[in-house]
């Protein structure tokens, strides 16, 4: 199978390439690096022996996309391509909604015209808003509450309506909960621009000395400990599942959570880190951040149902793999 990766570059995306080609997928990325950089392409080939073709390319640049359909044979898409900050798509909504939907329409319609009808849509459990209770089911009615959640609920309606004008489409929208974790090789991992706003490379730099403390965002939601609770993935199960969901024999219109469906509150992922990485996080309760909710955990039983998904790796890896990434960076900036 010929697998375009959207964002193949970025966190999820190199992960699920190297999946892909350890299971002799051949692998076509387009990635415009806004939030990555090339080098993760050599990392790939470091750690699979193969290197995917690369085009440079913004896919709101509908001619450029269009020319990979051209050049390539493509069988499938993964989507990934995308912007995902939270807070800055608040400020900036305009450059969230032009960016991700632009580009995504852009991709449907080259898919439509080259008749490439597999896809896997990277959505997020942002969509379920703030659950009214635990744990997460995808049929559970949607609601978001930022611009860039939007723009995942928005794209999901968008290929609701282009599966029934469409049947020929197989489209798999897989909803993300919170990955983290990188892979063994400490290779490839998250490596945000600028200050990070998610919890573990936060959590990382505070080990590393980068920040001086961790600033838990409140501890009185209705949680074990009273700070925030969520359903933590390491980032190679959750491209595993991407496997399974292009391997999937069932086909037409379907939607998955990907989590491990374990709840982690912020104090416990902080101990557990501190734990297995023998080094000390300096952390402070602050206020609550604008928007965060109290709890969110999926139910994994769909996805181990219908794609056979389970998770293997334990917090307790998510923690080492995130910390080992982070040091190797560090060493390799230094050198
Ligand atoms: P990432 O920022 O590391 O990767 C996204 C990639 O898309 C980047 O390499 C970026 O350069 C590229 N990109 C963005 N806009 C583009 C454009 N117009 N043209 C070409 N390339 C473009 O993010 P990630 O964490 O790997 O997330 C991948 C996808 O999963 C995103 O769609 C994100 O919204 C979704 N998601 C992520 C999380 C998470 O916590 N990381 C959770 C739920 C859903
Ligand atoms: N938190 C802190 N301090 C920090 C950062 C986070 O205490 O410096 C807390 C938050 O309050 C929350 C928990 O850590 O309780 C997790 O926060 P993250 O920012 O890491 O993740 P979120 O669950 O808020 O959101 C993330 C992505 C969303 C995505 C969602 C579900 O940012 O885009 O996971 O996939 F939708």
């Amino acid at each position: 199978m010929r697998v375009l990766v959207t964002g193949g570059c970025g966190y999820i995306g190199s992960h699920t390439i190297v999946e892909l080609l350890n299971s002799n997928m051949e692998v076509i990325v387009v990635d415009n690096l806004v939030n990555s950089s090339l080098d993760v392409l050599d990392n790939i080939k470091k750690i699979t022996g193969k290197k995917p073709t690369f085009y440079e390319y913004d896919m709101c640049d509908k001619e450029k996309l269009r020319s990979i359909f051209q050049k390539e044979k493509i069988d499938a898409v993964i989507h990934f391509a995308g912007l995902k900050a939270v807070s800055e798509s608040v400020s900036k909504p305009l450059l969230y909604y032009k960016n991700n939907l632009f580009s995504t329409i852009n991709l449907l319609e080259c898919m439509e015209e080259f008749n490439v009808y597999k896809l896997v849509f990277s959505s997020s459990a942002t969509v379920y808003g703030n659950p009214t209770h635990l744990p997460v089911t995808e049929d559970f009615p949607l609601k978001t509450t930022n611009p860039y959640g939007t723009t995942k609920l928005m794209i999901e309606n968008i290929l609701v309506d282009l599966y029934k004008a469409n049947s020929k489409f197989d489209i798999t929208i897989l909803r993300y909960f919170n990955p983290i974790g990188a892979h063994k090789s400490g290779l490839i991992g998250e490596n945000p621009k600028g200050i990070p706003n998610n919890l573990m490379p936060y959590l990382v730099n505070v080990a590393l000395g980068k920040s001086e403390v961790l600033n838990i965002y409140g501890n009185d939601y209705k949680t074990i400990d009273g700070t925030g609770v969520r359903d933590y993935i390491h980032v190679c199960d959750l491209a595993y599942g991407h496997l399974l969901a292009l391997k999937n024999s069932k086909s037409g219109f379907k939607i998955y959570n990907l989590g491990t469906g374990k709840p982690t509150s912020v104090l416990e992922l902080v101990k557990m880190f501190e734990k297995v990485n023998k080094v000390p996080v300096k952390y402070q309760i602050t206020n609550r951040r604008a928007g965060d909710i109290d709890a969110c955990y999926t139910s994994p039983a769909k996805a181990f149902k219908e794609l056979n998904f389970t998770c293997r790796y334990t917090l307790s890896d998510m923690c080492l793999d995130s910390y080992n990434f982070a040091k190797k960076s560090i060493d390799k900036e230094s050198r």
